[in-house]
């Protein structure tokens, strides 16, 4: 029997609550770091970074509640490699049962000589100085040598062995502005795994930006190096062009199984949930073509997608929706869609429609979809109801419709009409362009009918929504109601005024 090969976990570093916060423009409140930091722990990551708590009294709080309340995840607090930065991470660290206090320093030449003003020495110095007065008040300590992909190697190994002799249990590789390459930062994780002696003493971490859209990969990089914790944040959110994603590392690493052979904590049936809320209390939206979390990710258009996708969900989906949270794929339909996911939505919608019904129906939705970018579920209904309507006692079929209107003209209408297989066509004036539809209508039609009602509302979303007119007429003692629908409410006017006539004449 093939005995199973025992996978290596990654620890999980959620930085959502603090360089996730650093995003432009996205400040949260107590209370929203809370909220977020619950759901954090509902996803499973292991350790929660919640702040940076020297920078602001209300940080330092938040850090605080966050340590007092959420209970189970590692509850981290950012620190300089000063003593005052030290000291309140570990206050604001101290209601928490598992906490870690994070110092960092940078070690690249442009940050020491311009940033720091310090040489290497003093900078070694320093960071070691920050490790063992940080572990003298926490156990967990993590140290990142900030710009770490700017450093010097040499010095950079230095710095790692020193900090791990004075006690870092993690040691976290930045890669702060987003510089770095894949290829090249697998090297030096490499280098600094072969390089420095007691790095089997702590675990190693990596924190990637994504300046160059390589975040992820950076951190996938460093994972098959030999990294052991990714730092993330929910929907990518950080500094300047973000953080590596959290949802899209776990995923990667769980859809691509078949390479590595790792494992995350995180239940990833919780990454839309928070992804969603991380959205909402930032106020920082996400892009539709976000891989996992975008509104377009298990979206598909293309017709020839749709059909491939109805019959073997796997043609064109490498992950379950339902695995991130995810109700289920979208079939967008859109001028691109074919007939087999227009029939497939019709079913999905209820309707039981005869194939010269579906053939009518799917017709006038390629109309509709030349003229609007995403049909709706209410657009499908709107049109399946009036085309059974129509279809199955339809005596007047409207062609097209004409009106001249604005504030300095009379509003003139002219509609062609198809009358049992006739083509005419009648203009008339009127006191708006749609009076003037339907006088110009009622030269063609001999039902005199009275108008008792006429209500206008949009039934669906977005600027070119499908405008839904409702009309109630009277005719030789008989009521009844027409409904039409178009992007344009004059056309859709025209076609509830018909579809009365049609049901009066049908009477
Ligand atoms: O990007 C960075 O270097 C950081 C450090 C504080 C880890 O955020
Ligand atoms: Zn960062």
């Amino acid at each position: 029997m093939d005995e199973e090969i025992k996978k290596e976990k990654i620890i999980i570093f959620d930085t959502t609550l603090r360089d996730g916060e650093q995003s432009p423009g996205a400040s949260l409140t107590q209370k929203a770091k809370i909220e977020i930091a619950h759901q954090l722990k509902a996803l499973g990551v292991d350790i929660i970074e919640a702040g940076f708590p020297v920078s602001s009294r209300g940080d330092f709080e938040a850090v605080k509640m966050v340590a007092k309340e959420v209970k189970g995840p590692v509850i981290c607090g950012l620190a300089r490699s000063l003593k005052k930065d030290i000291d309140a991470a570990n206050q604001a660290l101290s209601p928490a049962k598992r906490r870690r206090i994070h110092v960092f320093l940078a070690t690249s030449k442009i940050h020491m000589k311009y940033k720091l003003k310090k040489a290497e020495e003093e900078i070694l110095r320093q960071a070691v100085w920050a490790v063992k007065y940080a572990k003298k008040k926490c156990p967990d300590v993590e140290f990142s040598p900030e710009d770490a992909t700017r450093t010097d190697p040499l010095f950079l190994y230095r710095v790692i062995e020193a900090v791990i002799e004075a006690g870092a249990t993690t040691v976290n590789i930045p890669d702060t502005v987003g510089y770095a390459m894949p290829e090249e930062f697998e090297r030096l994780i490499s280098g600094i795994v072969r390089s420095v002696p007691n790095i089997d003493k702590t675990i190693l971490s990596v924190h990637c930006h994504n300046d160059l859209g390589l975040a992820v990969a950076n951190s996938i990089a460093a994972i098959v190096k030999g990294a052991r914790q990714v730092e993330c944040t929910v929907n990518g959110i950080g500094e300047r062009a973000g953080n590596a994603s959290m949802e899209e590392i776990v995923m990667a690493l769980a859809t691509r199984a078949d390479l590595f052979n790792i494992e995350t904590s995180v239940r990833t049936k919780e990454i839309m949930k928070a992804s969603r809320l991380v959205s909402t209390l930032t106020g920082i939206p996400v892009q539709p073509n976000k891989a996992i979390v975008g509104g377009n990710a298990f979206s598909h258009e293309a017709g020839i997608h749709q059909d491939g996708i109805l019959k073997k969900r796997t043609t064109y989906e490498i992950m379950k929706p339902s695995d991130v949270g995810v109700g289920e794929s979208h079939l967008v339909l859109g001028k691109h869609s074919g007939r087999h996911a227009f029939k497939d939505r019709l079913k999905k919608l209820g309707f039981h429609l005869k194939e010269k019904e579906i053939d009518s129906a799917f017709e006038e939705f390629k109309a509709l979809a030349d003229k609007k970018k995403e049909i709706f579920d209410e657009d499908l209904e709107t049109i399946v109801e009036g085309q059974i309507a129509g279809l199955r006692k339809r005596c007047f079929k409207l062609e097209e419709v004409y009106v001249e209107s604005g504030n300095k003209v009379v509003p003139k209408a002219t509609i062609k009409l198809k009358i049992k297989g006739k083509i005419i066509t009648r203009s008339s004036t009127g006191d708006g362009p749609v009076d003037a539809c339907y006088k110009a209508i009622d030269k063609m039609v001999r039902l005199r009918g009275k108008l008792l009602d006429y209500q206008l509302r949009a039934v669906t979303r977005g600027k070119d929504a499908l405008g839904e007119v409702s009309v109630k007429m009277k005719a030789k003692g008989k009521i009844v109601t027409g409904r039409g629908a178009s992007t344009d409410i004059i056309e859709a006017s025209a076609l509830a005024y018909i579809n009365a006539l049609n049901r009066l004449a049908a009477k």
